[in-house]
């Protein structure tokens, strides 16, 4: 029989039935509180957030942005009443931020000033934040307030920094980007700084060129119209800035120095960014690779051992990926004097790897290195380059190699208690019966699954197994292969978040199949030290298993449940909604909007707490 191998943790709730309302649902004995919504000032430049739509781009470079997503709570001096959240906002909904939606001229050119407020309401927004009285506040002052957004000046670092493929009419070293996009899933390192990822940047960019780069045809480089139009519109046109013109790619002058060919080659990566110094400029580590990239998660850290960020693409039979430092770690670094010459340190230098998952449990990490082989009999050297190339094509490198095509990987993280790594495969309606894998193993998979690995001893490989498939409760069997039932059945995983108390927050973004009609996207806990011990790791869900798996918080009607983040006590955790309907409608996340009215909608941060105080989940 099964046997628990770690107790201490139980979790202690009944689980939620699903629900279908204007509502954050919590169980009994929880609050669920609105904090930092979209258009929250951030200091005196900006005018308090009007329901009419009516802010100025201005005030929304000085206000929390829009569509929050992953997050962070830093924590100041350790405390669990004060600390920064750095919080993402991946995108916009237009019709909500403007006061009637986007507009457009009748030759199609968008208004700079509408153009100017959707590219600051996207980036990062870092809020402090304090409890008093058992209430989270925003600060709307503290000088550590700060946004980031799609025109904000960062550095270049790492192998693609100062070559030719980065530079452009605004940094003719290659040394600066301006503005990163669709900042998605996000990550932290063992030495306090924050990492933002960039997901769907390819979508504001267009090349109308004949043929595009090998790279830009590789990521989707849209060849007719860019997501929101921006190039159209008319703002500073000079040729070092381009304000607008820089998201047309499309070569008009003779070298890149006279256009902005490279403008995408600065975006793809992962950003560091120090919450605890406003400033400092963020840095992009360009080591970890260039893609779709959703979330950057690092490995338990060891003194004397490399420190590794796992990475995963989040795009149909795309892969997953692991960075490994050359430096190993020395446990004085997290507390350093100037934390991002550490970031520099542990993340400019080191192997970017990719995985395959073998059907019979085992695993492999390909290096992308020029020397690595590829399949075909080749070196990655002698088909893209030296490494600025293969990271630039990074999706390519790792085609060459033989990596495993994955059911779209979404976010990551790690055990805290053993190391071992779980990331969502959100779903793939594409794969077909013969494109099937143990990994992957479900044709037309709407409802995604969740792996786990552990690494062997010396990093180049890793056993693995499936932890736990998304499914309806009533599908049969063979879709329904951990036996979920109303209580707790779950499609499209895709925010997930170990404590540090070793529960793994699963959230859901989940839209049109058989457990939409059920309920609203979610958030499940389940502690997988609990469950029976199998070859001497934790137990998958399983049928005999499954009730350990439970629903502890449902989302609002259209919105999403993503973000995850704790004080050190546990007494606190933060959520993010995504792209509500018609919430919130005070801010009590657990009012629903009366019947009949329609608010604005406003993405927001929601913190849970107990009303006894007493930490979550237990
Ligand atoms: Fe922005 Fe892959 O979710
Ligand atoms: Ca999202
Ligand atoms: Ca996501
Ligand atoms: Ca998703």
């Amino acid at each position: 029989g099964a046997r628990a191998i770690n107790t201490g943790i139980a979790l202690d709730f009944d689980s939620l039935p699903g629900s279908k309302t204007d509502a954050v649902v919590v169980p009994a004995g929880y609050t669920a509180s609105v904090l930092a919504p979209w258009g929250t000032p951030l200091n005196d430049n900006a005018s308090a957030w009007k329901p009419d739509g009516s802010n100025t781009a201005s005030d929304q470079l000085n206000s929390v942005g829009m569509h929050h997503d992953g997050m962070h709570f830093f924590a100041i001096a350790g405390r669990s009443d004060d600390g920064i959240l750095v919080i993402n906002n991946e995108y916009i909904d237009q019709d909500a931020l403007h006061p009637s939606g986007a507009t457009s001229d009748a030759s199609g050119k968008r208004p700079a000033d509408e153009v100017r407020k959707e590219i600051n309401a996207h980036g990062v927004s870092a809020v402090r934040i304090t409890r008093v009285d058992g209430q989270w506040r925003v600060s709307e002052r503290d000088p550590l307030n700060r946004r980031f957004t799609t025109a904000t000046v960062m550095a270049l670092s790492g192998p693609m920094a100062e070559t030719d493929h980065v530079k452009t009419a605004f940094s003719k070293d290659g040394t600066l980007a301006r503005g990163t996009n669709n900042n998605c899933g996000n990550g932290y390192t063992p030495w306090g700084t924050y990492l933002t990822c960039e997901e769907n940047w390819p979508d504001v960019f267009v090349n109308r060129a004949a043929t595009l780069p090998a790279d830009q045809q590789r990521i989707d480089i849209p060849t007719d119209e860019t997501r929101f139009g921006w190039e159209t519109a008319a703002g500073d046109s000079s040729e070092e800035n381009g304000e607008f013109a820089r998201f047309d790619l499309t070569p008009r002058g003779a070298s890149a120095s006279d256009d902005y060919r490279n403008e995408a080659n600065t975006f793809g990566y992962i950003v560091e960014i120090d919450p605890f110094d406003a400033s400092q400029r963020a840095v992009k580590r360009t080591a970890l690779g260039r893609f779709r990239h959703e979330g950057c998660w690092p490995g338990k850290v060891e003194a004397g051992k490399p420190v590794v960020f796992y990475t995963g693409h989040d795009a149909r039979f795309e892969y997953i990926y692991k960075f490994v430092s050359n430096a190993n770690w020395e446990p004085a670094d997290a507390e350093p004097a100037d934390r991002l010459a550490i970031g520099a340190k542990y993340m400019d230098d080191g192997t970017l790897y990719v995985a395959r998952f073998n059907d019979d449990g085992s695993g492999e990490w390909l290096a992308l290195t020029p020397s690595a082989p590829t399949r075909g009999g080749s070196t990655l050297g002698e088909e893209l380059g030296e490494l600025p190339e293969i990271i630039l094509n990074t999706a390519h490198a790792a085609d060459l190699v033989g990596a495993t095509p994955m059911d779209r990987p979404e976010w990551g993280t790690v055990d805290p208690i053993n190391g071992d790594v779980y990331m969502t495969l959100t779903n793939n309606d594409e794969r077909g019966p013969e494109e099937l894998n143990a990994a992957n193993p479900r044709p037309t998979n709407v409802n995604g699954q969740i792996i786990r690995w552990r690494e062997n001893d010396g990093q180049d490989g890793f056993r693995w197994n499936i932890f736990v498939f998304g499914a309806d409760a009533k599908a049969m069997a063979e879709i329904n292969r951990s036996g979920l039932t109303p209580a707790n059945q779950f499609a499209s995983p895709d925010g997930l978040a170990f404590d540090n108390r070793g529960i793994l927050w699963i959230q859901t973004d989940n839209g049109g199949n058989a457990v939409a009609k059920d309920t609203n996207n979610q958030m499940l806990a389940v502690v997988p030290a609990n469950l029976g011990a199998q070859n001497g790791r934790p137990g998958v869900i399983d049928a005999e298993s499954q009730s350990q798996l439970k629903r502890f918080l449902v989302g609002p009607n259209d919105s999403e449940v993503t973000g995850f983040a704790a004080t050190p006590d546990n007494t606190s955790i933060f959520i993010n909604i995504q792209h509500p309907g018609n919430w919130p409608y005070s801010d009590d996340a657990s009012e629903a909007v009366p019947q009949g009215t329609q608010v604005r909608p406003r993405a927001s941060t929601v913190v849970i707490q107990k009303t006894d105080g007493g930490p979550i989940g237990v």
